[in-house]
């Protein structure tokens, strides 16, 4: 069969954001701060920040509201993954579906769900993941990692 590929579908059908290597820069006397240029979302809602090894999951509610998460689970430490399962990427990451209530992540170990604010919904985890504060300003979202 004619497999498509749209967007950052893979040819296995599963979806993931973005992947951005985000640069590190410090602010003020120590602050570390990692800067993600707006124009790397392309339309979408959430984006695949990477630094260091590690990747957070970065949520934008609307242009001045992003949620930055670790993307490791509080449970035994398995990355989590943006949950596109329940339809395609284009109909699960639309921007008006992300809400509290939504599931957003889940992590493939044990199964345990947070939201795209990184709160947990379903164990075995009972720990939130653990969130950055975010700024941003017209070209940049910048994730404040201290
Ligand atoms: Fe994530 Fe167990 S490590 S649910």
């Amino acid at each position: 069969s004619l497999t498509l590929l749209v967007g950052c579908k893979s040819v296995s059908g599963k979806t993931s954001a973005p992947l951005y290597q985000a640069k590190e820069i410090i602010i003020g006397k120590s602050q570390k701060v990692l800067q993600v240029a707006r124009s790397a979302f392309r339309g979408n809602p959430d984006l695949s920040v990477a630094f260091k090894g590690k990747v957070i999951g970065l949520v934008k509610f609307n242009e001045n509201t992003y949620v930055a998460s670790l993307l490791v689970c509080s449970h035994r430490g398995c990355g989590v993954e943006f949950n596109k399962s329940n339809g395609s990427a284009e109909t699960s990451t639309k921007a008006s579906n992300i809400s509290l209530g939504n599931h957003y992540y889940i992590c493939p170990c044990h199964g345990a769900k947070f939201t795209a604010k990184g709160v947990v919904t379903q164990g075995p985890a009972v720990e939130n993941l653990t969130t950055f504060i975010t700024s941003s300003d017209d070209n940049f979202v910048y994730i404040h990692l201290s």
